[in-house]
């Protein structure tokens, strides 16, 4: 009875012994922080789950909220991936040392090198481009080729913008002053808010509604708002497509500005093999078609079957940019879009 009883106190010691050096919490969930706000999220994540038993708990937020949280929490916390919709932000998670490295053979297999991280601290799962819209009723496609055209003098009143503080309209001037410099980017940054016809408000697919309504000419947007635009439930909201074409910019010359949808494993993340499941999961062809033909967004790996809208709007030519001078030029593209007038 004795030995019995030591056995199963030993027994006991070795499995938390087993789990506490592993580094791993409980073995069958993995918690994720994320700056995405895509129903298509919530079913991935539920057949994740069913898959592999390992429950998926999420923390929904913007990334600096999320990346604020991750260095407050330190080695208590408990999120193990850092999920958001820029690479600046990925890549500031990084520099702040809030990420580690993964080794992973099927991420750097897949993931095309443009879009991952040199180091392995975040990978990419899909990529957005940041269009032209526009009105073609009252403008000309060669008036609005390019990020540039939406400063000339001829777009006076005629541009309707987000505001200069999401992250998506900040990565775009950060690309903008990584190839410009910063006073070029100064100059075009004024003369696009000069072009305004009202201030900024709303998302981008309030921009798009805008146009339709004749309150601008141009925009910027995501493509795949005018993809959910088209399929909406209501009406009014459909007709506005029928009303604004895309245009992808620069593409005689550098290319369009893209961005990504990517993910880190933390720093300290305490389940960490499930972190590294999920995150390979999330670049299987299953997964990546339903991000493209849900959600419209672009898989980053090739030969899956991608959503209608993107085949229709054709390939395009991507600005080669590494995406993590995204999170390298962020500080200084705030200090320029807040002195220029775009709020
Ligand atoms: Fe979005």
């Amino acid at each position: 009875m004795k030995s019995n009883l030591l056995y199963s106190v030993l027994a006991t010691l070795l499995i938390t012994a087993f789990y506490s050096c592993g580094g791993s919490g409980d073995l069958s969930e993995v918690n994720v922080y994320s700056h995405r706000h895509y129903p298509v999220d919530q079913e991935i994540f539920k057949n994740f789950s069913n898959l592999t038993g390992i429950k998926v708990n999420v923390v929904s937020a913007s990334a600096d909220e999320l990346i604020t949280k991750l260095e407050l929490e330190g080695n208590r916390s408990p999120a193990d991936l850092l999920i958001t919709v820029d690479a600046g932000r990925l890549e500031k998670a990084k520099a702040a040392g809030l990420l580690q490295k993964v080794n992973s053979i099927t991420l750097s297999d897949r993931i095309p090198p443009r879009f991952r991280d040199p180091e392995n601290f975040w990978f990419a799962f899909t990529y957005r481009a940041r269009a032209i819209a526009y009105a073609p009723d009252r403008v000309d496609a060669e008036e609005v080729s390019t990020y540039e055209d939406l400063a000339s003098p001829l777009l006076k009143n005629r541009v309707v913008m987000r505001s200069s503080e999401h992250t998506y309209n900040q990565s775009l001037m950060a690309s903008l002053l990584a190839h410009w410099g910063p006073e070029k980017s100064a100059e075009w940054c004024e003369a696009l808010a000069e072009n305004f016809s009202r201030s900024p408000r709303g998302n981008d697919r309030d921009q798009l509604k805008a146009i339709a309504a004749g309150q601008g000419d141009v925009t910027i947007c995501n493509t795949y708002y005018v993809a959910k635009l088209a399929e909406s439930p209501i009406k009014e909201e459909r007709e506005v497509v029928d009303k604004i074409k895309i245009i992808f910019p620069n593409q005689e010359d550098r290319g369009a500005h893209i961005n990504i949808s990517g993910v880190g494993l933390t720093k300290h993340a305490p389940n960490k093999e499930n972190a590294i499941s999920l995150m390979e999961y999330l670049i299987s062809s299953e997964v990546q078609e339903k991000f493209s033909v849900e959600n419209h967004e672009y898989p980053v790996i090739d030969g899956v079957k991608r959503s209608s809208y993107l085949e229709e709007w054709g390939s395009f030519k991507i600005d080669s940019l590494p995406l993590g001078k995204l999170g390298e030029y962020n500080d200084e593209a705030v200090r320029i879009i807040d002195q220029c007038g775009w709020r």
